[in-house]
Parts: structure tokens; C-alpha cells; sequence
């Protein structure tokens, strides 16, 4: 075995038989590796966030596009890169003068979509019609100018948005004065979004997009990282679990360093020890975990990642 990496973990020692089939599963496995709560759930719980370097880099280049008011701005990312966690944390962190307005489903008419950003914001509209939603939204963020505020758009899933929506929000970003513009939009979603803003048709909104920022998964050491953070998460320090080098290597190599991915794969693996009695994680405990990693990760990979 090689280096082992550790960290604080309350040693508990699984009941007798009876004990194991008269309580929840997942009670007798956090009691267990000692933790206070699952720690791989794929949920975008902001207790668990971790910040890479490059989470921060997208943070502040975030912060940028919106502070400077520079109309679009693109997050990319591929499927359970981390985009939407990003953006929970992005809007937690936001000054209250900055008023928002989130959009999750982009399956939707340019009428309707515009209807979903008036409710969102807090608007109450004259009329239920697309001229009373726009003049609506128009007088809420001209007002909003003469409060010294701002507005964020934020369009999650934006590769899904059909081409008569996107130049829909497109005139949203014509909403400006002659100094400022009046909403930002950010347009997150995966990669094919940049296939997407490529099409010639898109050329007016492509040059008005002010920040550009790709999310990149994890370096090897950032998955380590990641993982003994999300441990730490719900240990209470007073044991220790050990994980060896080469099964954070094998975690990275399955998953590319993909948040989700490593969610998914730790769960596995801490199913693997939980099975074989034991917090000392090797290649050997987690042996029969990999080789479903290794499908998971495959098929994800091969469907071009699925949501
Ligand atoms: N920076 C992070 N810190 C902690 N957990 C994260 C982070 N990024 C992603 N995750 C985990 O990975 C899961 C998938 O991330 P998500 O934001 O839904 O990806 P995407 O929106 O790119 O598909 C989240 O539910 C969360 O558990
Ligand atoms: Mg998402």
C-alpha cells in the first residue's frame, strides 16, 4: 500500500447482528466511519462547497461581469461539473442592492419565459401579454437604476433555450441607457452552449457576451482535496478514516476530476469499507467498487454526459 492520507474520524464499531437488522441502513453505516451525515450526497447543499482555484477564478470573473455590468455572461461546464453549485454560491454571496432573478427550466416559449423572469424578479405585471411583461420589467429596472441597483438573469440549462427564446433575451439585454446596461444575464449550461452561441444567427448576442467562463473538473490534487473536505464535512475529529494515494489517483483517473463523478464513486467506495468492516480504504477494499465506477463513469462519458 502507499501513502496513506487521514483524517479525524470517530471510530464506531458496528452493533451485533440484531442490532444491524433492527436499525436504518444508512444510521448504522454514518455511526460507523463516525459521521454526522452522508458525505457524498450529489445535492448542491452549500455546507459541502469546496473552492478550487479555479471555482475561485469563476467566482471573481463572475462578480466582474455583473459589478461592471457587462450585459452576457457564459458558464460552461460539462454535466456535474459543478455549474449550478457555483451559482448557489454566487447568488449567496451577491450584495442585496442586486436584485435577481433565477430561471431552472429553459423548455420554454419566449413569452413564457419572459413571464417566469417578471415573477421571478417580484414583478406584478399590468397585463399577462409579452408588450405588458417587457414594459413591466422595463420600469422595475429603470427604477432599480435610480435606487443604485442592479439585475442579475440567471438562465440554468441555457444549451436547451431555442433559438426565437435566446434572441428574446437578447432584446432583454437591449434594456440599457446610454451608459449602462440595465439586467445581466448569465447563460450557464454544458458545452454544447458554445456550439449553440456559434451559429450565425446568434453573431449579435455572441458580441455582447462581456465574461466567459468554462468550468474545468478538478486537478488530481483538487479531487483529493475535494474529498477529504466533504469528510471533514461531517466527522467530529475523534478518529481517523485512512484513504491510500493510489485510490485518490483511480478516483481521479475514473472521473476527471468531475464533482458529481467523485460523489458517486466515493459513496461507492465508502460502501465497499462498510462491507468489508473496516475505515482503511485501499485498492484492495475497494477493488469491486471500481469496476462500477469505472461502468458509471463510461456510460457518462459515451452519451456525451446525461443529466
Ligand atoms: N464546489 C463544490 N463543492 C462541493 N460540492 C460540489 C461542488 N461542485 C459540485 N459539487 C457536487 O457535485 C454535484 C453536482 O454538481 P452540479 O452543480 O449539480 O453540477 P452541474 O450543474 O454542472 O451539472 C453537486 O450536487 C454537489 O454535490
Ligand atoms: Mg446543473
Amino acid at each position: 500500500m502507499t501513502e496513506i492520507q487521514t483524517i479525524a474520524v470517530p471510530q464506531a464499531r458496528l452493533g451485533s447482528g440484531s442490532q444491524y437488522h433492527s436499525e436504518n441502513y444508512l444510521d448504522c453505516f454514518n455511526r460507523f466511519f463516525g459521521f454526522s451525515e452522508s458525505p457524498f450526497n450529489n445535492t448542491p447543499d452549500p455546507n459541502f462547497f469546496f473552492m478550487s482555484q479555479h471555482h475561485h477564478e469563476a467566482l471573481t470573473s463572475l462578480n466582474f461581469g455583473i459589478y461592471q455590468r457587462r450585459g452576457f455572461l457564459v458558464l460552461t461546464g460539462e454535466v456535474g461539473a459543478g455549474k449550478t453549485t457555483l451559482c448557489r454560491q454566487f447568488l449567496a454571496q451577491l450584495s442585496p442592492e442586486i436584485k435577481t432573478a433565477v430561471i431552472l427550466n429553459s423548455r420554454v416559449s419566449g413569452t413564457h419565459l419572459l413571464s417566469s423572469v417578471v415573477q421571478d424578479f417580484g414583478i406584478i405585471p399590468r397585463g399577462k401579454g409579452r408588450r405588458g411583461l417587457y414594459e413591466a420589467l422595463a420600469a422595475f429596472l429603470l427604477d432599480g437604476i435610480n435606487r443604485n441597483q442592479n439585475a442579475c438573469l440567471i438562465i440554468d440549462e441555457a444549451q436547451c433555450l431555442n433559438l426565437r427564446v435566446l434572441e428574446e433575451i437578447r432584446l432583454l439585454s437591449n434594456l440599457e441607457t446610454s451608459k449602462q446596461k440595465l439586467i445581466q444575464i448569465v447563460l450557464m449550461g454544458q458545452p454544447e452552449l458554445r456550439d449553440l452561441l456559434k451559429k450565425p444567427s446568434l453573431r449579435q448576442l455572441r458580441q455582447r457576451i462581456g465574461v466567459y467562463v468554462h468550468l474545468r473538473g478538478f486537478t488530481p490534487n483538487e479531487t483529493r482535496d475535494y474529498i477529504l473536505h466533504r469528510l471533514s464535512c461531517v466527522s467530529r475529529g475523534e478518529s481517523k478514516i485512512a484513504i491510500s494515494t493510489d485510490v485518490f489517483e483511480r478516483i481521479h483517473e475514473a472521473t476527471r476530476g468531475t464533482p458529481r463523478l467523485i460523489n458517486t464513486a466515493c459513496d461507492r467506495i465508502l460502501m465497499a469499507a462498510y462491507a468489508h468492516q473496516t475505515s482503511h480504504i485501499t485498492l484492495d477494499v475497494a477493488r469491486d467498487a471500481f469496476e462500477e465506477i469505472s461502468f458509471i463513469c463510461a456510460q457518462e462519458k459515451g452519451e456525451g454526459g446525461s443529466r
